[in-house]
């Protein structure tokens, strides 16, 4: 899809009020957009609606929090009603864990697992078909990460999560193709990108020496989440299924992990180099 022919058409994002989603949703408005913004934190994506409304962009924030399917049905409904249909999904809403596994408590575990997995399950269970009964080209991104295909000890929730998300969009994307074609699937895998989600996460004890490495790490090394969308942009544009902000470090990561899963490697050969050591 040409990027100039976006304009007028609508954009629905998760997690839009932060990060990746909030720059995707400027850059969508700035692309003559309508702008759905989703998020459980409502202050933010009320800001975010009304500076777009004020520089004379169509926006509409929608509190949702994608890990309640209700929710989510309430937020498609939503844009339906308000832009008529929806060209981008961008299922973007996602949570990060630290610790070892076995010091997660239960309840962070399962947040985990129902914003990054469930959250975009919802997301297609209530866009997908009213997507597909309209025989105009449209796109669904889910955002997963190189997490999506390394493996960094003390991150297992969310590892975990994002290894479901590149399944889910992988089957995501053969079905479209044989019952809705004219929906295009893509998976946005990003490396460091420099956002708060390292503030969000929950400081236990045992993981802090972790959260702190974290967050200075993706300030330190992540691209922005301006140029993050722009890369997101760019592939939606060449029709491409992995859209990655970091190629050559994904492409060495899958390399190494093809050679774990065919039993060339030891596990410990991937954790080298996506882990803190
Ligand atoms: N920052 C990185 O380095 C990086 C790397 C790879 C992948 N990602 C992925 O990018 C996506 C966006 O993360 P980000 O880095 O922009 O983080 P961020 O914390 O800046 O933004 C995430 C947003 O999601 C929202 N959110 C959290 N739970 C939600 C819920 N239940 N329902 C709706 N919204 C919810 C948060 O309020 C926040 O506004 C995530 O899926 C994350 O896993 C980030």
């Amino acid at each position: 899809m040409r990027l100039e022919e976006l304009a007028g058409q609508t954009a629905v994002v998760t997690g839009a009020g932060s990060g990746i989603g909030e720059s995707v949703a400027r850059r969508a408005a700035a692309l003559g957009m309508n702008v759905v913004l989703a998020d459980v934190a409502m202050d933010r994506i009320v800001a975010i609606e009304a500076q777009l409304r004020a520089d004379g962009h169509r926006a509409l924030a929608v509190p949702t929090d994608v890990s309640d399917a209700d929710q989510v049905e309430a937020l498609a409904n939503a844009a339906y009603a308000e832009f008529g249909s929806v060209t981008i999904l961008h299922n973007n809403a996602g949570l990060e864990s630290l610790g070892y596994t076995w010091d997660v408590p239960a309840d962070e575990w399962q947040r985990v697992l129902a914003v990054n997995v469930n959250g975009m399950h919802h997301g297609i269970r209530s866009f997908v078909p009213r997507m597909g009964a309209d025989p105009r080209r449209s796109h669904i991104v889910n955002t997963c990460s190189v997490g999506g295909i390394a493996i960094t000890p003390r991150m297992t929730a969310y590892a975990a999560s994002k290894h479901a998300v590149q399944a889910l969009t992988e089957c995501l994307y053969l079905e479209c193709a044989e019952a809705y074609p004219q929906i295009a699937v893509s998976v946005f895998s990003p490396g460091h990108v420099a956002t708060r989600i390292f503030e969000d996460v929950s400081v236990r004890a045992e993981a802090n020496d972790d959260v702190a490495f974290w967050r200075r790490s993706i300030q330190d090394t992540g691209i922005t989440p301006d140029a993050a969308a722009e890369v997101l942009f760019n592939g939606l544009q060449r029709g491409e299924f992995w859209i990655l902000t970091h190629r050559e470090a994904f492409e060495r990561l899958a390399t190494k992990r093809a050679k774990v899963l065919t039993r060339q490697l030891r596990p410990d050969s991937v954790f080298e180099e996506a882990g803190r050591n």
